[in-house]
């Protein structure tokens, strides 16, 4: 059950102040890995969700997670996600995709359209196409897709979109976004995050995806135009970074360093950097440059959702040059608990996803175009169609 913390801080800062318990959403995990485990942490904290199933591409572990978390009668016995949203028996309402990138798409689309609700986790997808594919499978099925930023629940992320809206900065022309590590290639848990094969993207898909929707969400979301992209992975192919598995080495194939230039619409330009690993600390605080004002936000040495210290508004008041500190907001609820709990009432009142691939289209098209740019070494326009 939810503490009543997480409870009462929820209803305080959303519009849906009753859960109707009396209403159980049945859900499914397809993919039971890493995050997994955070999906069904928060899910559990919920009073009005049923979890009746789940798959894994390996066999044994979908019913060796729900073990571990204590959960009984959660059947397992798949031998593919297809398979499991065949299964009618189950009822189900909504799904958490949890698989690693370049599962992301089939099976998302295979569960919108099987006709169910889908919080799929980030990055959206590896490529355009495939988010144009899930864009069409969403508005066929006339079902909830939302994709799984947490950071966007945080009252810091918050703060950077009021700012920008509240008109304080003028007319944004430029932005400076990214981040990254010193050494920080993500392999605790196997090679899921470097294969080009699982993950299709590295730290440009995992972390700059992130540092793209901090930025981009509070400034509305322009659409990208065109974009100028480099990609390396001089430390993820260095079998000296991992003394324990020099083998992960050969195994690295996709990018531990990335970079962009993107033009986009209402005259808006990004540059855009992020690194899993790098000889340098960070590559720079964020910053936000509009005609009346710029916005400083401080760099956090990993992706963790929240920022590294106060936001900071370089402005001029009665022809004087200062800078007025907005303090570290604190967030009153857990991040992930509230990506599920707006995910669920979404679903069950059929309004807007909290995170909606409307928006996210154009982050994936960002990191596809840096992709495709770095493959042909020009700047390339990024093209979008309708949907
Ligand atoms: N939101 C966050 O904070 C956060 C944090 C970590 C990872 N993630 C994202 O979550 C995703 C998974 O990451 P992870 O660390 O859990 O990876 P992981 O490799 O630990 O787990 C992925 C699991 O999906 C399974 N799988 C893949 N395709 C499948 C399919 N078609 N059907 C059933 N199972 C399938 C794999 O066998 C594996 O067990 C990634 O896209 C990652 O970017 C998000």
């Amino acid at each position: 059950m939810a503490t009543k913390n997480n409870l009462d801080a929820y209803k305080e800062n959303h519009d849906v102040q009753v859960i109707d318990t009396n209403r159980k959403m049945r859900v499914a995990i397809i993919g039971c890995g890493w995050i997994a485990d955070s999906h069904i942490a928060s899910y559990l904290n919920q009073p009005d969700v049923e979890i009746v199933a789940g798959c894994d591409l390996i066999p044994g572990k979908a019913a060796a997670f729900f073990k571990k978390h204590g959960l009984e009668g959660v059947k397992t016995d798949y031998a593919s996600h297809k398979e499991m949203l065949a299964d009618k028996s189950l009822n189900l309402d909504c799904v958490s995709v949890c698989t690693y990138n370049r599962q992301h798409a089939p099976c998302a689309i295979d569960s919108l359209n099987a006709g169910l609700n889908v919080l799929l986790e980030k990055p959206m997808c590896v490529t355009l196409e495939e988010a144009v594919e899930l864009r069409k499978a969403e508005k066929a099925s006339g079902k909830v897709l939302s994709i799984g930023f947490q950071p966007r629940f945080d009252n810091n992320m918050k703060m950077i979109k009021k700012i920008v809206e509240s008109g304080e900065l003028g007319k944004v022309y430029y932005i400076q976004t990214g981040g990254g590590r010193r050494r920080g290639i993500p392999t605790p848990f196997g090679t899921t995050f470097i294969e080009d094969k699982t993950a299709g993207l590295g730290a440009l898909g995992d972390i700059g995806c992130y540092a793209l929707d901090c930025v981009l969400n509070a400034v509305g979301y322009p659409k990208p135009l065109t974009v100028t992209g480099y990609k390396s992975a001089y430390f993820g192919t260095d079998p000296s970074y991992y003394p324990n598995h020099p083998e992960y080495a050969e195994k690295f194939t996709t990018d531990d360093f990335a970079a962009g230039f993107v033009r986009m619409e209402n005259d808006i330009i990004l540059d855009f950097r992020i690194a899993w690993a790098m000889n340098i600390n960070t590559p720079g605080d964020s910053i936000i440059l509009g005609t009346k004002g710029g916005l400083r936000i401080p760099s956090t040495d990993c992706w963790n959702g929240s920022i590294g210290g106060p936001l900071v508004i370089y402005h001029e008041v009665a022809g004087v040059q200062t800078e007025t500190i907005i303090p570290v907001q604190t967030t009153p609820y857990n991040l992930f608990d509230m990506k599920i709990r707006t995910f669920l009432d979404a679903s069950k009142n059929g309004t807007p996803a909290p995170v909606p691939s409307s928006e996210i289209i154009y982050n994936q098209a960002i990191l596809d175009g840096i992709n495709k740019s770095n493959a042909c070494g020009h700047e390339i326009k990024i093209e979008i169609p309708e949907i």
